[in-house]
């Protein structure tokens, strides 16, 4: 869609809940992931609510169980072989419901209909179908290193698990048209947030007030859990590269380091800024600063499929920053910079911020990235990280968050009119 009229579409949707993807989708997720099954059977357990803590909070899917089936509600188990499927919910339990409210049941009329599946069974009854549902699998399929696996290898001692984690990565780090919107809805939304901590950004506040101006706004358009905590690190807090503490003032004269995301409709946005509390760069540190954002354009520029996140290697995005740095700028002691780079250059993003990823995969049309170069020079206090989400075309990339101001008088002239 056309980036005008998808903002005019943003900004229409704004405060609406967010409309979830069609079951025909989740159906064809399952389709697709049945030609690595072969002649086995995959077993997925979804999260449980004794597990996750509804309390503190609420009640989250399991990212891949989530991709597979769309169910968000607890107990729920997904059997699949190349010719059939299930889903596994519990029965209805008023006791449980009294606290944490009605829930579909295997034993309600429309059941098949709310949870698109054609066979829809009672998870109680899941070890007493085991035996028969397993007969002729050559293979036993789940997700090896999850918590649940534990469950299934109790209960089949002498069957061998084999580990469905990369042809499920391989498919979800495509997305969707669907998925696509969703993500771009949660970037829309983020931008906001940044601008409202813009807004508000002041020497003197406490990072926190900043971290909840910008969570009030993705909270505020519906949006359920934040993405990540929220890093909100002033001064020399930039320097840890995950600082969520948030709990420094911030004084005249500092970068702040902003990287922010909400999770809406399931779907994560990440996406950082560093700008100066008082309105203006120093000079230092817009020296550094435009090494960071030249860093980051180059990269940009060069993301196309084929292209890797992988540290090094011919089509490495990462070498790249590395060169970059080394290139163009030296540290405290004359030296080149690229040793003050100290992460990776991105990572992919949907479901989960730090999303499902076959390691080295070239990138492919449809892929979601961060572009995220930084510099944290512990020598001189300062810690300095531009983050974009990147979509992966067919010959290049869009950056969907490119509406946030980064050029440094793009900044401060957003820094001067109050966002
Ligand atoms: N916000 C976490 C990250 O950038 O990876
Ligand atoms: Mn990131
Ligand atoms: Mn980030």
């Amino acid at each position: 869609m056309h980036r005008l009229a998808w903002l005019g579409l943003a900004a229409a949707l704004w405060g609406q809940p967010f409309a979830g993807v069609p079951h025909s989708e989740y159906r064809s997720r399952r389709d697709a992931l049945r030609e690595s099954l072969k002649s086995g059977m995959l077993i997925l357990f979804g999260n449980t609510e004794r597990e996750h803590g509804e309390l503190r909070s609420g009640f989250s899917q399991e990212p891949n169980f989530f991709y597979l089936t769309g169910w968000e509600e607890p107990g729920a188990i997904l059997v699949m072989s190349p010719g059939e499927e299930a889903l596994f919910v519990p029965r209805r339990d008023a006791e449980r419901e009294r606290w944490t409210g009605p829930k579909a049941a295997p034993e309600d009329p429309n059941i098949r209909e709310v949870t698109g599946f054609d066979r829809v069974f009672a998870t109680e009854e899941f070890e007493a179908r085991l035996p028969e549902l397993i007969r002729n699998a050559s293979r036993i399929y789940t997700l090896t290193e999850a918590p649940a696996a534990g469950r299934l290898k109790a209960l089949l001692p002498l069957r061998e698990l084999t580990d469905i984690a990369a042809p499920l990565a391989r498919l979800r780090m495509k997305k969707s048209p669907a998925e696509l919107e969703l993500i771009r809805r949660a970037t829309a939304v983020t931008l906001e947030a940044h601008r409202a901590a813009w807004r508000r950004l002041a020497a003197g506040l406490f990072e926190y007030q900043l971290a909840a101006t910008a969570a009030g706004v993705y909270f505020e358009a519906g949006c359920r859990r934040h993405a990540y905590a929220p890093i909100v690190a002033s001064g020399p807090n930039a320097l840890t590269l995950h600082y969520n503490a948030n709990r420094r003032r911030i004084e005249p004269g500092e970068l702040v380091l902003m990287d922010l995301g909400g999770e809406c409709a399931s779907y994560a946005a990440d996406i950082t800024r560093t700008v100066p509390a008082g309105g203006k760069f120093g000079e230092r540190q817009r020296e550094l600063y435009e090494i960071v954002l030249g860093a980051q354009r180059a990269v940009i520029a060069a993301v196309k499929p084929g292209m890797t996140l992988a540290r090094s290697g011919p089509n490495s995005l990462h070498q790249i920053a590395v060169d970059y740095f080394n290139q163009h700028a030296k540290g405290p002691g004359g030296e080149p910079l690229g040793k003050y780079f100290t992460h990776g250059i991105g990572h992919h993003v949907g479901l989960e911020v730090h999303d499902a990823a076959e390691a080295a995969r070239p990138l492919e049309p449809g892929m979601v990235i961060t572009v995220e170069p930084g510099l944290y020079i512990p020598e001189e206090g300062i810690g300095i990280r531009i983050e974009d989400m990147v979509l992966v075309t067919e010959d290049g990339a869009e950056v969907l968050s490119a509406a946030l101001p980064k050029e440094p008088a793009e900044v401060e002239r957003a820094l001067s009119k109050g966002g």
